[in-house]
Formats: structure tokens, C-alpha cells, sequence
């Protein structure tokens, strides 16, 4: 028997002003997507931007349905998107965003299991890490290098 420890960590900043140019640049757009999200019944918006090797900035939002699991989150309507789009270009990193029509969402909002999954197929694919920044809607913004450190003993293709 032996024990193992798996740590991960991340950077906090106070607010969106304390990123960097590129970082705000990247969180504006993913807020930008987070406005335009299709969210009536849950009322909670979430915005996704990812910004790819060759440049381009991909958009996701939440897609929601009156058959409630029908829907989709943001993160895996961008990271499809820019996989069906730009299939094989690298991605650099991807914010994320969340608010709510209900009450003001002010910590930072990561991305779900099952997106979380989505997304380390592509880091896996791409042989390297891409950073994820996450936030609400004010408030403190959480930046981690990479996706798998968000999903230790993570499944993949190699189990199959
Ligand atoms: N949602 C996302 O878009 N991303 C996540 O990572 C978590 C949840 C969406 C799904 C649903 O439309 C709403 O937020 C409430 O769960």
C-alpha cells in the first residue's frame, strides 16, 4: 500500500482589472458570450471564450432546452465549436464566466465534471496544457495553468 498526494494550484486575483491586458482581453469576450447566453430556465448565464494558436477567439454559451437535459454548457458549445471549426489548432486558454437573472454571482464559477472531461481530451490531444481562468459575475477570478490539474485521475483514451 502506498499513499499518494495530488496537489494542484492556482492563482487568485482580487477582480477582473487585476489581469493582465490579454487575460482582460480574453474575460471581456467570454462576458461578452455570457450576455448572449439562452438560459430562461435555470436563469443562470454562463460565457465561455477560447483564444486558439492561430489567433481566434471562439464563443460559447449556454444552450438551454424545455427538455431540461437537452441543454448544453458553455464551455463544451465553445470547445466543440472551435473543434469543428479549427479542427487541430491549439488552444492557448479558455475563461469562463457565469451570472445569474436571479441574485449577483460573486465568486468564481469553475466548469463542470462533464465539460471538464470534454476539455482534457483536447489538452491531452494537443500535448499541451492551456490555462482556464474562471469567475462570476464580480469578484475574484481563479487562473489555473492547465485543465488537467483541474481533473486529477482523470479517464482517457487510454483505458479503452
Ligand atoms: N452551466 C454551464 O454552462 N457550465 C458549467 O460548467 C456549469 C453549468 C450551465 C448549464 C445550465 O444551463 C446552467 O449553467 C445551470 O446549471
Amino acid at each position: 500500500m502506498r499513499k499518494i498526494e495530488v496537489s494542484t494550484s492556482a492563482i487568485v486575483f482580487k477582480d477582473i482589472l487585476e489581469l493582465s491586458v490579454d487575460d482582460k482581453m480574453l474575460m471581456n469576450k467570454a462576458i461578452e458570450a455570457r450576455e448572449k447566453a439562452y438560459a430562461p430556465y435555470s436563469k443562470f448565464n454562463v460565457g465561455a471564450a477560447l483564444l486558439l494558436e492561430n489567433g481566434e477567439i471562439v464563443l460559447g454559451n449556454n444552450q438551454e432546452s424545455a427538455a431540461y437535459p437537452s441543454g448544453m454548457c458553455a464551455e463544451r458549445v465553445a470547445i466543440w465549436k472551435a473543434g469543428s471549426t479549427y479542427p487541430g489548432i491549439k488552444i492557448k486558454k479558455l475563461a469562463i464566466t457565469a451570472s445569474s437573472q436571479i441574485s449577483k454571482v460573486d465568486k468564481p464559477v469553475g466548469p463542470c465534471g462533464a465539460c471538464r472531461q470534454t476539455l482534457s481530451e483536447y489538452e491531452i490531444n494537443q500535448k499541451e496544457p492551456f490555462s482556464v481562468l474562471f469567475m462570476g459575475e464580480l469578484g475574484e477570478v481563479v487562473k489555473t495553468e492547465s485543465l488537467l490539474s483541474l481533473l486529477p485521475f482523470s479517464f482517457d483514451s487510454s483505458y479503452l
